[in-house]
């Protein structure tokens, strides 16, 4: 029997998100659905803000919006005083209507186009800054435009942590950050840079990290720093550890926010007694905060014995890409069969026309027939977000459930989404 976690549950052969049937949801809004348990948001909300409520420097949380840009997710968040991390335009452009204090949206990306930069410097958003020609291009913005802008460089701290080799984001040979040996020097010249102002540190070594160990060890690395930085005359205002604490996709268990405060609670009280300035700690996640809150539901078209079991649903790499692209594991159940014997081993494909399109391997279930419900679990962050139009697929509807009621929180598109801004040239 595959886990459950709080606030998912079988209720007579039938798998339940809160109080609502998930195969209530599907006759409402059609298949394939993405549904969040707002409870279990609001539970993973809980757990950072617990967690670090001890610790004696001011801790600030900034929602990784590229994990799920839903509003209404942002708009919670936003809520419980969360900041946001934001790596484009466009994700900036979702976060000011989200409301978030723009004090704490940082702007974020190794490649910012000159026009983003004047976007986050008319919204007065701090940056992290990925090379010395980006800050060059903010310092001559900011003049023109008469801002002062607040700046950190992302230090590329060279640790390598266990997890897959696509999201590691802090290793040597990783297109991210400033060498931190060197990023001293970055330091020197954003100093003498007109317009700038140099606030912080920001670091980030990867996502679905499931050990605590680089986590500390790159904090360490942003105090290494923090020191020398320091010493150029610099009040330090922030210092960002970044994302990347992992989730338990395989029912294995993984840290919590408490394991991760436990860890970086006391280097950080320890190592900023080292400092003049008083640094808050930010902290970026993503995953661990969406992650484990939504499913994706998805209807059996077709089931095939070939040289494999199959079973054909209606989503596919269009609408989870994790599986296709890393070779990720969700956990899958028959929703509408919940208390059945798992008897067959079947392989779960979607839609598209590729052999890559494959959501779930080998899996031990319930007889699959025609018609059936399949959830995919922990399909909250880099689900929808990551998601595409691809062989013409429209994308999937998305649905918020707190307790009894639902509420349709983005619709299912339509064709006309389909076709989109093209423009076909008269007399063609
Ligand atoms: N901050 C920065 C600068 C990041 O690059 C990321 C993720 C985060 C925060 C949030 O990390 P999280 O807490 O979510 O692990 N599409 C991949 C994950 C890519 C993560 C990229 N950066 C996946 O589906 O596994």
């Amino acid at each position: 029997m595959v886990h459950l976690q709080k606030y998912f549950q079988e209720k007579n052969g039938v798998l339940y998100i809160e109080d609502v049937s998930s195969l209530e949801l599907i006759k409402e809004f059609g298949s394939p659905l993405y549904v969040t348990s707002k409870k279990t948001l609001e539970l993973n909300v809980d757990s950072y803000v617990n967690a670090f409520s001890n610790a004696n420097f001011k801790v600030k949380f900034l929602y990784a919006v590229k994990a799920n840009n839903n509003l209404t997710i942002m708009k919670l968040l936003k809520n419980r005083g969360f900041g946001a991390d934001v790596f484009s335009d466009g994700e900036l452009y979702l976060a000011l209507i989200a409301g978030f204090e723009r004090k704490y949206i940082l702007f974020n990306g190794n490649s910012k186009s000159e026009e983003e930069i004047r976007m986050g410097i008319e919204a007065k958003v701090p940056f992290s800054v990925d090379s010395l020609d980006e800050l060059k291009t903010i310092s001559s913005i900011a003049s023109e435009i008469g801002e002062e802008v607040k700046i950190a460089f992302r230090i590329n701290p060279d640790i390598k942590p266990e997890t897959h080799p696509k999201i590691a984001t802090g290793l040597k040979t990783s297109k991210f950050g400033i060498p931190w040996k060197e990023v001293i020097n970055a330091y020197k010249e954003a100093i003498k840079s007109p317009n700038i102002v140099v606030s912080g540190i920001h670091c980030h070594i990867g996502s679905q990290i499931i050990e605590i160990v680089p986590f500390v060890e790159a904090l360490n690395r942003v105090f290494d720093v923090a020191l020398e930085v320091e010493k150029l005359g610099v009040e330090l205002q922030f210092l960002d550890i970044g994302g990347g604490l992992g989730i338990d996709y395989e029912g294995k268990g993984a840290p919590t926010p408490d394991d991760f405060a436990n860890e970086l609670i006391p280097v950080f009280e320890e190592r900023s007694a080292e400092l003049n300035s008083n640094p808050e700690l930010w902290i970026e996640p993503g995953r661990s905060i969406v992650g484990n809150t939504t499913i994706l539901l998805t209807k059996v078209n077709a089931v095939k014995k070939a040289y494999r079991n199959f079973v054909a649903v209606d989503a596919g790499f269009n609408l989870l890409l994790r599986p296709a692209m890393y070779g990720a594991y969700h956990r899958v159940v028959v929703a509408n069969k919940m208390n059945e014997e798992a008897k067959e081993v079947y392989t779960i494909v979607g839609p598209i026309c590729e052999s890559g399109d494959i959501l779930a391997e080998d899996r031990l279930l319930p007889k699959v027939e025609k018609g059936d419900i399949i959830a995919i679990f922990d399909t909250g962050a880099y689900g929808f977000s990551m998601s595409s139009q691809y062989n013409g697929r429209r994308r999937c509807a998305e649905v918020l459930v707190d307790g009894g009621r639902t509420y349709l929180i983005r619709e299912r598109e339509s064709y006309s989404d389909i076709v989109g801004k093209q423009i076909i040239p008269p007399n063609f």
